[in-house]
């Protein structure tokens, strides 16, 4: 039985990530793949207690490399009791979020250095890293209109002010054009349909590849 392959999506709030997460994975069964949805920070049950925890203080609370060794340590549970294990079982696993996430906010957002983030990722995962990234991109003031439009609970990520969002945008696209063989970015300001096929032919790809 070949392993099950890594895809992560990632990109502002908004952006569509949990929606087309939802879609992947549908897309994936009805190829007759094996596929799990998860997120972070969570997706294991240490991982999620870890997640409780961070968000349970507000914004700033948390010195920001406190912060990433929270997340570090949640990710080390996802990786080791999720994600890794249904990889092995031949089972694609679809993260809403992963180390770009941590990258883009922590590394560069918040100032702290990718180089650092990779070093400690280096720590909990290894060489692991996803097979495929999909950045979903889009205008910041199109994915806030679409958070406010939503009812529901913000998040740790919601509450930043809009010039954090800008910023937040160019360090994912920044990341994306250093590492083009994981990543494909998508125009996500296109209605959800046409964000999910562009999903669809990019991990075709993978599939074939498989
Ligand atoms: N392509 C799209 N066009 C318009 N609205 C969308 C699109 N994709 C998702 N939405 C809506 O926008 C909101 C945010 O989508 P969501 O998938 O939760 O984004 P994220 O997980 O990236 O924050 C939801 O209300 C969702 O139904
Ligand atoms: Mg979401």
């Amino acid at each position: 039985m070949s392993s099950g392959r890594f895809i992560t999506l990632e990109g502002g709030e908004g952006a569509g990530k949990s929606t087309q997460v939802a879609y992947l994975v549908a897309f994936l069964k009805s190829r007759g793949i094996q596929a799990v949805a998860t997120r972070e920070v969570g997706g294991a049950p240490g991982a999620e207690d870890i997640r409780q925890l961070w968000l349970s203080k507000p914004q700033g609370y948390w010195d920001p490399l406190t912060e990433v060794f929270l997340i570090m340590a949640a990710r080390r549970e996802h990786v080791k009791k999720t994600i890794l294990p249904a990889l092995e079982a031949g089972i694609w696993v679809i993260s809403d979020r992963y180390i770009d996430s941590t990258r883009a906010y922590q590394g560069i957002g918040l100032g702290l250095g990718i180089d650092k983030i990779d070093s400690i990722y280096h720590q909990i995962a290894g060489d692991f890293w996803p097979d495929m990234t999909l950045l979903l991109d889009l205008p910041v003031a199109t994915g806030l209109a679409r958070m406010a439009a939503r009812s529901g609970k913000t998040d740790r990520y919601e509450q930043q002010d809009t010039s954090f969002h800008e910023t937040l945008r160019h360090a994912y696209l920044k990341l994306a054009a250093s590492e083009h063989s994981r990543f494909v970015t998508i125009d996500a300001a296109c209605d959800a349909a046409t964000v999910r096929a562009h999903i669809e032919k990019a991990v075709g790809n993978l599939i074939e590849a498989a």
